[in-house]
């Protein structure tokens, strides 16, 4: 089984990926490290030169990959949920797990950082909270939620690993929130 981090960006996605993956003696990866390394170029360089479209194809083409792993700890970018093809090839052989943060925290936690093309914009709030509203649905597809705005790395890893501990007990945990 492995384990798949998801959420918006600034959710905090890679730090409590591989905390998670320490705590549970898993394997870590980055699909957007693994983008990065098999386009030999910067995700921002990417969508500037290619595209965002030629960026979810390739997106889509490591998710496929990926979901054939086992036992990993697997964080995403941010827009991996919005093809279903996505979340079905994840959820084949994973859970996934989505952080979510108020538009404010996600504005602190991603200002000054120039990795993230979609927020390259004169009005960062806007755009932010466009993209909240759009992906909504999206994340809700995710099996367990937590909301990372006011929590530690260290706390969300927490509640991650107890509902995954919940659910092998084999406690009828529906999607749940934290
Ligand atoms: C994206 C999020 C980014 C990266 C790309 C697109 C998105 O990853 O994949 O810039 O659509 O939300 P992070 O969520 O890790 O920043």
């Amino acid at each position: 089984m492995n384990i798949i981090i998801t959420g918006f960006m600034g959710t905090g996605k890679s730090a409590v990926g591989r905390r998670l993956a320490k705590k549970l003696r898993m394997e870590y990866l980055d699909t957007d490290d693994l983008i990065e390394e098999r386009d030999g170029s910067k995700i921002c360089h990417i969508f500037e030169e290619k595209g965002e479209s030629y960026f979810r194809r390739l997106e889509a083409a490591i998710v496929r990959e990926v979901s054939h792993l086992d036992n990993y700890v697997i964080s995403t970018g941010g827009g991996v949920v919005l093809r279903d093809e996505n979340i079905k090839a994840l959820k084949r052989n994973g859970l996934i797990i989505c952080l979510a943060a108020n538009s404010e925290t996600i504005l602190k936690r991603t200002t000054g950082i120039q990795d993230r093309p979609l927020l390259n914009e004169p009005d960062p709030v806007r755009k932010i909270e466009e993209l909240l509203r759009m992906r909504q649905p999206y994340y809700g597809k995710a099996d367990f939620s937590v909301q990372t705005s006011n929590l530690a790395v260290e706390e969300v890893t927490r509640r991650i690993q107890e509902f995954l501990r919940k659910k092998d007990e084999g406690c009828s945990c529906r999607p749940g929130r934290a």
